[in-house]
């Protein structure tokens, strides 16, 4: 039986003011390659260092309100002589662990160059296994492509379709969907091309997750900011970044979402923060939701290559550092 009240003050939790979320939750493929460009070998032993660094920083609960794990790291636990699991350590910590349920984005049959997002099949099961061994919200990444004549409105219906009974399957397990429908920044679309695609995307994932009965207000929603395509020649800057995703996400998205937790999406660590920070400056009076973050790249990117698979302590004082800049910028202040 769904439980809405649980529902609510989880979600409401993973994005109170102050704080936000750590992705963690690379696949083993995905870890592989962030660990290829520190040349540290992408072995069991050393994805759960890795993990343990993080996840074992001093007081990262003052920045962090939950971490989404890989089903791997979810199995997986502390490194010391206790070896606590991940899950219970976190728990212990007041931070809320999550999983990633979806089984990748693969290619879209009859659709060049576009992708949908699979794992429906037995996902019940897993959720409820999930429920059981301590998670309390979960994650599911649609991917949508810009580029000459696409998305195509088969592309963006699908995913939607996807993340909606994806989102009600994990209500009916009390387990808070994290609705992340990404618009990719790769490719040269301007910064317009990008407000639309993603209005109309988040238009029709909105229409689905109501077709489908989602609680909105026991899902937190995890888009992309909109910016500038990678290689468009011109880079709208971070006003404008601050502005236009602030009316996209005022237009689109309904005041019953409890809150709103960015992807970092390949932006520097620097201007993930900043964009953050701006939209909670200039917007902080007229906001329904939290805005929050649950960046993955942008808050690893410098504790991996300061951890280098040794530096224990210097990883989590990277790690920390971002975090904090963070949380901050969640409340609109800069360190
Ligand atoms: P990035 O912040 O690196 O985009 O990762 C967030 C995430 O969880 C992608 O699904």
């Amino acid at each position: 039986m769904r439980d809405e009240k649980q529902l609510r003050d989880i979600a409401t939790k993973m994005v109170v003011k102050g704080k936000g979320i750590l992705a963690a939750d690379e696949s083993t493929p995905t870890c592989s390659k962030r660990f290829d460009s520190i040349s540290i070998d992408s072995t069991y032993e050393n994805r759960n260092e890795y993990r343990n660094m993080l996840f074992t920083a001093d007081n990262l609960e003052e920045y962090i309100s939950g971490v989404i794990l890989f089903d791997e790291t979810f199995r997986q636990s502390t490194t010391c002589d206790d070896k606590i699991p991940f899950v219970e350590y976190l728990t212990s910590k007041g931070i809320i662990p999550g999983i990633k349920v979806d089984k990748g984005a693969k290619d879209l049959a009859g659709f060049k160059n576009e992708k949908i997002t699979e794992g429906l099949d037995g996902l019940r099961d897993r959720l409820n296994e999930y429920y059981d061994l301590g998670a309390r919200f979960a994650k599911w990444r649609a991917v949508i492509t810009i580029d000459n004549d696409i998305p195509s409105d088969a592309c963006i219906y699908a995913n939607a379709h996807a993340l909606a009974r994806y989102a009600s399957l994990c209500q009916e397990s009390n387990i808070v969907p994290i609705v992340e429908p990404e618009v990719l920044m790769n490719g040269s679309h301007t910064i317009e091309t990008c407000y639309e695609i993603s209005k109309r995307t988040l238009n029709v994932v909105f229409e689905q997750l109501l077709l489908n009965h989602v609680m909105l207000e026991g899902i937190v929603l995890k888009p992309n900011m909109i910016i500038s395509g990678l290689d468009c020649d011109s880079q709208a800057d971070a006003d404008k970044v601050a502005e236009m995703t602030y009316k996209c996400l005022k237009e689109n998205v309904p005041a019953e979402v409890p809150g709103i937790a960015f992807l970092s999406g390949g932006q520097s660590s620097d201007l993930a923060t900043s964009h953050l920070q701006k939209m909670n400056d200039k917007y902080k009076n007229d906001m329904p939701w939290n805005l929050t973050f649950s960046y993955g790249r942008a808050l690893q990117h410098d504790a991996l290559n300061t951890w280098l698979g040794k530096n224990i302590v210097d990883g989590q004082t990277s790690l920390l550092k971002r975090a904090r800049a963070n949380s901050l910028a969640t409340l609109g202040e800069v360190v």
